[in-house]
């Protein structure tokens, strides 16, 4: 098989740039390992910057946004106590959309065969070959191995795919920090315990109060690293989270069953650059964040909303400088999103070396934060997204 430009993996990063490539009449293939019920039913983020809704507004791929998407004008932060509530709309005059990443993932997967977008599932081995030269891939399928030819190869392949790792060492560096915790989260159907996101630090740890409907509650909370979900039957999350929030919410922590339950380990990751030879890395294939700033999945947005424009560029009129300057564009957003979340983690969780003293100073920046509308504007502009 021949294509212009073949896409590893169809999370939010390969499904969007597909979607980008194909609005402009270019040829795109993506190979995604799992089989399309596993990627729909994956849980995962929930808060769009308008970067992100941006972009499927512009694509068209917007009814389950326009429908069900919640816009939010504040969010708070909790130290434990007393509540912070933070104006993104008036400090920025931007807001942000809460709109869960699985339901994102299905709207683009639903429009992509009427946008002759083609995705092959449960491809197999994917191995990239001879990206400075005519690159390729091959992968197997249903125990046939195949070959796709393309003038570039996108990797979106998240952080355990065989893009990053198809790039030799001596051409690339890493930055990486792992978190000695993880975040327990679980959704059900159970109105949320406040109209907006409350991330707090209280004394037993941090928490998050999200949601995806006005009847469905997404809710987190910091674990030790290692810590197993056989260690968490549904009553202990519960009586958890109520500890938590009860006293914060001004309302009752509803408890209902499970939709889904997991653990998610916490990272702060950089690869540079982000291409190599035809090879471009978007998402998180080339960079992780601890998911306290809601950066993940916007981030992996706005690598696409660039790689789009330049792929665009360079089929159009032959303009190489967009395809030149991509890494150094991407990273330069990037490192600003990696500053925030890995701030934003710093001051809301209890990390096990920390002794009184620093969270005192958690306690101060927080007091601080409650009177100062320049502290709270620079966390709104860095919360809404900053500018492409
Ligand atoms: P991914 O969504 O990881 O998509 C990569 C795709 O590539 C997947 O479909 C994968 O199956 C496929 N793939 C992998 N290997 C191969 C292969 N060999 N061949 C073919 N395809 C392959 N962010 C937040 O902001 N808040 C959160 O609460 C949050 N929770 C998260 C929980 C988990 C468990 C994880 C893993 C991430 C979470 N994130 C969260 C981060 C956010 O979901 C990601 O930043 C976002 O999914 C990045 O999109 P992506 O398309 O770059 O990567
Ligand atoms: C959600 C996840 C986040 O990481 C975050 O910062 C806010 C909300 C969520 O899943 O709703």
């Amino acid at each position: 098989m021949k294509t212009q430009v073949a896409i590893v993996g169809a999370g939010p990063a390969g499904l969007l740039l597909g979607h980008l490539l194909r609005a402009e009449g270019i040829d795109c293939v993506i190979l995604e390992r799992q089989t399309r019920e596993h990627v729909e039913s994956r849980i995962r983020a929930g808060v769009l910057e308008t970067v992100t809704t941006d972009l499927l507004h512009r694509l068209g791929v917007d009814a389950g946004l326009n429908a069900h998407g919640m816009m939010e004008e504040g969010f708070n932060l909790a130290d434990g106590e007393r509540i912070v509530r933070i104006e993104i709309t008036a400090l920025t005059g931007k807001h942000v959309v809460v709109y869960g990443q699985t339901e994102l993932t299905r709207d683009l997967i639903a429009a992509a065969p009427e946008r002759g977008l083609q995705i092959i599932w449960e491809a197999k081995d994917v191995a990239l070959h001879d990206l400075t030269g005519a690159p390729s891939l091959t992968y197997s399928n249903d125990g046939v191995e195949h070959r796709v030819e393309a003038d570039f190869i996108a990797g979106c392949d998240g952080f355990h795919g065989p893009s990053r790792r198809a790039i030799p060492a001596e051409h690339a560096r890493q930055f990486e920090r792992e978190y000695p915790f993880g975040w327990l989260g679980i959704l059900a159907d159970v109105p949320p315990c406040h109209p907006e996101l409350i991330y707090a630090n209280s004394d037993a740890g941090f928490a998050l109060a999200s949601m995806r409907s006005p009847t469905r509650s997404r809710y987190y909370i910091q674990v030790p690293r290692g810590e197993r979900l056989e260690d968490w039957p549904e009553d202990r999350l519960w009586d958890e989270l109520e500890r938590r929030f009860a006293p914060l919410a001004g309302g009752a922590v509803i408890r209902g069953p499970a939709l889904e339950i997991s653990i998610a380990p916490l990272r702060s990751y950089v690869f540079e650059p982000m291409r190599h030879g035809r090879l471009f890395l978007a998402g998180d294939a080339a960079h992780i964040v601890p998911p306290t700033g809601a950066k993940g999945l916007n981030l992996a947005a706005s690598d696409v909303a660039y790689l789009s424009d330049a792929l665009i560029a360079w089929y159009r009129n032959g303009d190489e400088a967009g395809l030149a300057g991509y890494a150094a564009k991407a990273l330069a957003r990037v490192w600003k999103a990696e500053r925030f979340s890995w701030s934003l983690t710093k001051l809301m969780h209890r990390f096990p070396e920390d002794g009184a003293f620093e969270r005192r100073m958690q306690i101060a920046e927080l007091d601080y934060l409650a009177g100062s509308r320049a502290m709270q504007t620079a966390i709104a502009e860095n919360y809404v997204g900053l500018p492409l």
